[in-house]
């Protein structure tokens, strides 16, 4: 190869590489700022949706991915809820990659040992079939798929109803709550929510 090929190959490499980089990654600085109106929900602890009546989803210890993801949906109208689509909304594409890149960026979560006791206990007979996505402890194997690990169990119920009766589409997990009643939902809730995991960020600005 002489010299003059070799240096348009490389140009080439170049210019498939940086936009596909470009793609990836949001820019969490950015985030940090567009974050403020965020942090009035998901900045406080236990803080509630008044109705319906359910906590706030825990963000810290999920991926920029998921959280991509996430935002993206209710952009689409996918999923359902009136504050979240009107945030989403108001925000451009990259908005959305910058704030997942902050969110993203509050530490990552790791397996400990399953809890078991009490309600879990029904749960952890139930989640045979979710595992390969969400993990035995709710710490998913994937980027692109939710941790569950320590959610507040309020939502996970709230969430999980509403991919069976369709506040929220998505494919593969209307498929998976389809056929779940609401008891199976609230067992299954207690076990994800009794494992060690998310947690609402001590975000600094
Ligand atoms: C008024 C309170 C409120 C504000 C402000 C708010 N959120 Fe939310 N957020 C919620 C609630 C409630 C949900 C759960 C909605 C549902 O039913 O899907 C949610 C869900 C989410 C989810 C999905 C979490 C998951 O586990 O799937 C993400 C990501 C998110 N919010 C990010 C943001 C970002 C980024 C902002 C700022 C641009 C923001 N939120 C502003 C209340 C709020
Ligand atoms: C093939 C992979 C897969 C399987 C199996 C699966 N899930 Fe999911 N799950 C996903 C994906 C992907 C999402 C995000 C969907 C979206 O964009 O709303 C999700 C979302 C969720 C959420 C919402 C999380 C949040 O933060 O809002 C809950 C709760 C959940 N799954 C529970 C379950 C349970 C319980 C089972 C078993 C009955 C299960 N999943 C099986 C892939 C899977």
């Amino acid at each position: 190869m002489d010299k003059k090929t070799s240096a348009l190959r490389i140009a080439l490499c170049f210019c498939l590489i940086l936009p596909l980089a470009g793609l990836a990654a949001g820019d969490a600085e950015r985030g940090a700022v567009l974050a403020d109106t965020c942090l009035g929900c998901h900045g406080i602890p236990g803080y509630r949706n008044a109705y319906p009546s359910f906590r706030v989803p825990m963000l810290g210890g999920q991926t920029e991915e998921y959280l991509l993801l996430a935002l993206q949906g209710y952009k689409s109208d996918m999923r359902e809820h009136p504050t979240m689509q009107a945030q989403a909304q108001s925000l451009s594409e990259q908005d959305l990659k910058d704030l997942a890149a902050y969110f993203g960026s509050a530490g990552q979560i790791e397996a400990t040992e399953p809890v078991t006791s009490g309600r879990a206990a029904r749960g952890a007979e139930k989640i045979v079939v979710c595992t390969a996505c969400h993990g035995q402890t709710g710490i998913s194997p994937a980027p692109n798929w939710p941790n569950l690990a320590g959610q507040h169990k309020d939502y996970l119920v709230h969430s999980l109803a509403a991919y069976r009766d369709g506040g929220r589409k998505d494919a593969v997990m209307m498929g998976q709550a389809m056929s779940l009643t609401d008891a199976d939902i609230a067992d299954i809730a207690a076990y994800y929510a009794a494992q060690d995991g998310l947690f609402t960020a001590d975000y600094v600005n």
